[in-house]
Order: structure tokens, then sequence, then C-alpha cells
């Protein structure tokens, strides 16, 4: 399961991304923005953010470039989402960082590679192993 949101700076793009998870057959929930005008993309990041921490399933969240959605996500207890721009962050986000949501920017990534991004991310497991002692002590920074 899949939680996808953005704002109007991630719409179009978020549409287009909706179109590719179908034909992946991919079962996903629009968290909203549901039209082009203008939203607050926190409040799209924390509908998502708190659907992916109080479950096993992974994000996409999409507002122009991509910051102003990661840094809002990152501040829900039990997020790690990693902003990517191309195949290589997406896959170390899920390899190295075990991240559960994925942002990227709508006025900044082209569809090719927003797809190449998703796929990557929905697709790789996290390596474990030395990762797995790093991504606790992330973890354990939510407690500061
Ligand atoms: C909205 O204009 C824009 O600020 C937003 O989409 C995002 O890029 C923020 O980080």
């Amino acid at each position: 399961m899949v939680f996808i949101g953005s704002d109007h700076g991630g719409f179009e793009l978020k549409e287009k991304i909706k179109e590719f998870l179908e034909e992946k057959g991919v079962e996903f929930e629009d968290m909203g923005c549901f039209s082009p005008d203008s939203v607050d993309y926190p409040d799209i990041a924390k509908s998502v953010a708190l659907k992916v921490a109080s479950s096993n399933a992974k994000g996409i969240l999409i507002c122009g470039t991509g910051i102003g959605m990661s840094i809002a996500a990152n501040k829900v207890k039990g997020v790690r989402c990693a902003l990517c721009h191309d195949a290589y962050t997406a896959e170390f986000a899920r390899r190295h960082n075990d991240a559960n949501i994925i942002a990227f920017g709508g006025r900044t990534t082209g569809l090719e590679v927003a797809k190449q991004m998703v796929e990557i991310f929905l697709n790789t497991p996290f390596d474990g192993g030395r990762h797995e002692r790093r991504v606790k002590k992330i973890m354990e920074l939510e407690e500061i």
C-alpha cells in the first residue's frame, strides 16, 4: 500500500505518478491535494506521514521542490522521508536509510526520472547490517 500526496506545485506530477502506479498494479491512496489550487504542503505531508508512521506502508510526497514536504514529513515520529533526485538517491534511500517516504519536486523532476525513482523506491529492500545501527541512531534522535 502506498500513500501519495502533493501540494499544487506537485499536483500535475502526482496525477501522472498515480497513472503509473495503476499501470504497475500498485494499490495507493491519494491524500490530496485534489486540484491545482494553492494549498499548504505541511497539511498534506502530515496526512501521508501519519498513515506511513502507523503502518508498514510507504509514502510519496511531491511539492515544488520536494524540500518542504520532506522537512515537514520528517517531523512525524517514525518517518524517514528522503528527498531524491535520481535513481541513485532513490536506491540508496532504501538500501542505506530504510526511507519509508520518498519526496521529490514537481518543478524540478521530469516524469521519466520520477517514475524510475518510484519504481526503485518501492522495490528496493533495506540492506540492514551496519545500516541497521545507523538508522536506529536516527530514530533515537526523535527522543531529544
Ligand atoms: C509552493 O509554491 C512551494 O513553496 C512548495 O511547493 C514547495 O516547493 C516547498 O518546499
